[in-house]
């Protein structure tokens, strides 16, 4: 049975080739869904329902169960990213030093709260478990980029910094 689910535009077909490609890497393999899931948001930045709809028909596992596993890990989404992902760390160590405002005051000068995206598209603010860098607390990635020792007034020079591209 071929899957109806998507549609008739070149974009949505090149998106579904490469899909198929990633599937035809993995077939046959135990434990393929988390993989899959993980290339084809690489390539496509978030995994829509229909793309999860596709990749349950292909693998030949319920839709539910993809819906619970994209749901269930944070490094999945469901929503388009910004440009720019910024990832402020709330793990014990950057907490106690104050990662919280750090995040808060993101959210003030972005104007999103936590796993939102700008309007403009340019920055999606995420918090995260520690990312081993306890060392330089408080501490934050922007598109995996690791910046440390924070305080609230770097915030609005790394958003500037990351808006100009310098
Ligand atoms: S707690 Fe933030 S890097 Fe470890």
């Amino acid at each position: 049975m071929s899957c109806q689910c998507h549609g008739s535009t070149g974009e949505e077909n090149e998106k579904f080739k490469v899909i198929d490609r990633i599937i035809e890497a993995h077939k046959g393999q135990e434990g393929a869904l988390i993989p899959v899931l993980h290339q084809a948001q690489e390539v496509i930045g978030y995994l829509p329902e229909d793309v999860q709809a596709y990749i349950a028909e292909k693998l030949g596992i319920p839709l539910s169960e993809v819906y619970g596993v994209v749901s269930f890990y944070t490094l999945f989404s469901t929503e388009p990213k910004g440009k720019h992902v910024i990832s402020v760390c709330l793990g014990t160590a950057c907490y106690v030093k104050g990662s919280g405002n750090i995040l808060a005051e993101f959210e003030k000068t972005l104007g999103v709260k936590v796993g939102g995206t700008t309007k403009d598209g340019m920055f999606t603010l995420e918090a995260c478990r520690c990312l081993g860098a306890c060392g330089l607390a408080p501490v934050l990635t922007v598109d995996g980029d690791v910046h440390g020792r924070l305080v609230t007034k770097d915030v609005a020079e790394i958003i500037n910094k990351y808006k100009t591209g310098n």
